[in-house]
């Protein structure tokens, strides 16, 4: 966004939806210039004004795109968990920024100028700077967002990590000696999911898409064995598996 952005900065917004059954493409999306300066009025002080008294205004850092977002281009999302995206207006996800201005409340709330902050959902519009909700965020602790990278709490660190976690420890509760198969096993999820299989004594499998992610996957040491599920010799290569946990 930075980096097409003129001095106004820019904002994707959803031109057209999709049919439910159709690929998402860059028809669908509009840049527009500008959109992205702080609600007026901004006090000398650089707080912006009663009127936003508990918004701050951010620099986007990283936007996450996830699976489920596909559903928010449908008028009916199908699920109870997040909104529909509106014509006109921003597109919109979990993402990770620096506060560049703050009002009254929202600095009562301990945020501040040059903070990182965190939205860890839905609601980060897709724009070069936005105002936001400041009960909308979490303040990253300085200490967190300099040891490991700011990307990370959107990935591994963050929702799709914690997905992993649960998904594993809590729902396939593996044991040592089990081979475990992971579907998505290159993706944001999945990836995190062979490790902890890995870690918690199994034998992993990772199924994914493209002979690069079988060796991206078997190169890092994410799993035992990679099985590209377009090739026609996976049913006979997983059987052979004889897996406990799918
Ligand atoms: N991210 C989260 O925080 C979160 C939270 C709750 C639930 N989930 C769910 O967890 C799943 C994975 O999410 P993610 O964030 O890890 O997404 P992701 O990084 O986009 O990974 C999803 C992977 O699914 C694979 N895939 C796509 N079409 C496929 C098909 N037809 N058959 C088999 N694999 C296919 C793709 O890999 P290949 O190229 O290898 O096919 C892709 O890398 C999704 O169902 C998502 O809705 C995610």
């Amino acid at each position: 966004l930075h980096r097409i952005a003129g001095a106004g900065g820019v904002r994707v917004l959803l031109r057209k939806r999709p049919r439910p059954s159709e690929r998402v493409t860059a028809q669908c999306f509009e840049v527009e210039e500008g959109g992205c300066s702080p609600p007026a009025p901004v006090c000398a002080a650089g707080q912006l004004g009663s009127s936003a008294s508990d918004t701050i205004f951010c620099r986007t850092l990283h936007l996450s795109v996830d699976p489920y977002l596909r559903c928010r281009f449908n008028e009916d999302t199908g699920v109870d968990y997040t909104r529909p995206y509106s014509i006109g207006a921003p597109i919109s996800s979990a993402g990770i920024g620096h506060v560049i201005l703050c009002g009254a409340r929202a600095k009562e709330r301990g945020l501040a100028p040059g903070d990182l902050v965190l939205q860890p959902f839905d609601s980060w519009p897709w724009a070069a700077a936005c105002a936001i909700p400041a009960a909308s965020v979490s303040r990253v602790p300085p200490l967190l967002g300099w040891l490991i990278p700011p990307s990370a709490l959107l990935g591994a660190a963050g929702q799709p990590g914690l997905t992993a976690i649960i998904g594993v420890e809590q729902v396939a509760r593996p044991r040592a000696g089990e081979t475990a198969v992971v579907s998505g096993a290159a993706g944001a999820v999945g990836h995190v999911a062979c490790q902890l299989f890995k870690r918690a004594g199994c034998r992993v499998v990772g199924l994914c898409g493209s002979d690069v992610k079988v060796a991206w996957l078997q190169q890092n040491g994410f799993v035992d064995a990679a099985l590209n599920y377009k090739s026609a010799s996976l049913p006979v290569r997983l059987a052979a598996e004889r897996a406990d946990i799918y």
